[in-house]
């Protein structure tokens, strides 16, 4: 069941290339639409929505936050992203307009089932991002894409999360092409730049030993950081919360940009600082200001750990460690960035001989609110 491997974490990191692939796999017509899996509310609503919400608890909230970025740019629709428990108890402002999107592994996390009622009962439109055929999330929602991760027994989430990741992004070009902010020929070239995603996804797992290595030494660091602007602030954040469940260690994510504004003060000798460097082929500007945020988390003794594109030598003089991802479109980047931090996260648990498909005091699925 395991695949050979020696934890289910350790097989489902590994399933991820696949994940990824089969979440892609037969999403267009024949004349190039893109469809969802099952849609019980007319598409001339779709078109009329002027607000999108994600909900989502944990790991997938995360996946949310990476949707954000893609749908507003590809749709110019803003998108909040909520903790399903806040946005159920807050008197969240939602009407027929709203289109609530709710990203969820198994479909049953009651916070987030709870939203989704609250979401319908206000009139708003909820879309299932889930993995679990027939659970209740999308039995309930309006409509569904389904991710195809396959079941995750390791009760940190990782294929599901890349599955969730490239859902969001299939969603976003989805509203795009019906509302028509994007057309044919983007959206193909949208889709083949994501059908190269799952051998660069395969590729970062290929440095599982020397990240292993490196996960090895650290065994008895008692925290670590981790920064990243724009779509690495998700990924940042979901690099702790794997430290953290897998690990048991302090980690906390942040924005890069406002280090500056309080957790610098957290730095000194010998502090373990991980750090998303985006593209240098993108935005430019992003790039320089993280690099220069490594800069400053090391003149201050932090010991850095740095995730930069193949052929970046900007990063080199301030990294203590270097792991490599492919040349990815910053939007993108969010499925090759991640992979070394689960990685990291998985082999720093095993090295403290900790059980890492079953942390202590969790559960797969939060069945209670
Ligand atoms: C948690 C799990 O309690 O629930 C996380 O331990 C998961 O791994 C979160 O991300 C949300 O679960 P789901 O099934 O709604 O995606």
């Amino acid at each position: 069941v395991k695949g050979g491997f020696a934890t289910f974490m350790e097989k489902e990191i590994h399933d991820q290339p696949l994940a990824v692939a089969d979440t892609l796999r037969g999403r267009a017509d024949a004349e190039g639409r893109l469809k969802l899996d099952e849609l019980r509310i007319d598409e001339s609503v779709l078109r009329l929505i002027n607000k999108i919400i994600v909900i989502a608890c944990g790991t997938a909230a995360y996946a949310g936050h990476v949707a954000k970025y893609a749908i507003e740019l590809w749709c110019r629709i803003p998108v909040e992203v909520e903790l399903a428990h806040e946005f159920r108890y807050r008197d969240p402002i939602v009407d027929e307009k709203t289109l609530v999107v709710a990203i969820s592994q198994s479909g049953e996390t009651m916070d987030t089932i709870m939203a989704v009622r609250h979401a319908r009962e206000q009139g708003a439109k909820v879309l299932a991002i889930c993995n679990t055929h027939g659970s209740t999330i999308p039995r309930e929602a309006d409509a569904v894409l389904y991710t195809h991760a396959g079941p995750e027994v390791a009760v940190a989430s990782t294929k599901a999360f890349l599955a969730q990741i490239t859902a969001c992004y299939l969603l976003g070009a989805y509203l795009a092409q019906l509302r028509g902010n994007m057309f044919g020929d983007e959206i193909r070239s949208l889709l083949d730049e994501l059908g190269t995603m799952p051998d660069k996804v395969a590729e970062v797992i290929g440095s599982e030993e020397e990240i292993a290595r490196v996960a090895n030494d650290l065994a008895d660091v008692p925290s670590v950081l981790f920064l990243g602007r724009h779509v690495a602030f998700p990924v940042a954040m979901e690099g702790a919360l794997k430290l953290k469940e897998l690990a048991y260690i302090h980690a906390e994510g942040f924005a890069a940009g406002e280090l500056k504004h309080g957790p610098i003060a957290l730095i000194d000798e010998g502090q373990i600082v991980v750090v998303i460097v985006p593209s240098p082929r993108g935005r430019n500007e992003l790039h320089a200001k993280v690099v220069s945020n490594i800069q400053e988390v090391r003149a201050r003794g932090a010991k850095t750990i740095v995730i930069a594109e193949d052929g970046d030598a900007d990063v080199e003089p301030y990294a203590d460690v270097i792991f490599r991802i492919p040349k990815t479109p910053t939007l993108l980047a969010p499925l090759v960035a991640v992979v070394p931090l689960q990685l990291f996260a998985c082999h720093l648990a095993g090295a403290k001989g900790l059980d890492v498909d079953q942390p202590r005091n969790l559960a797969k699925s939060v069945t209670v609110e």
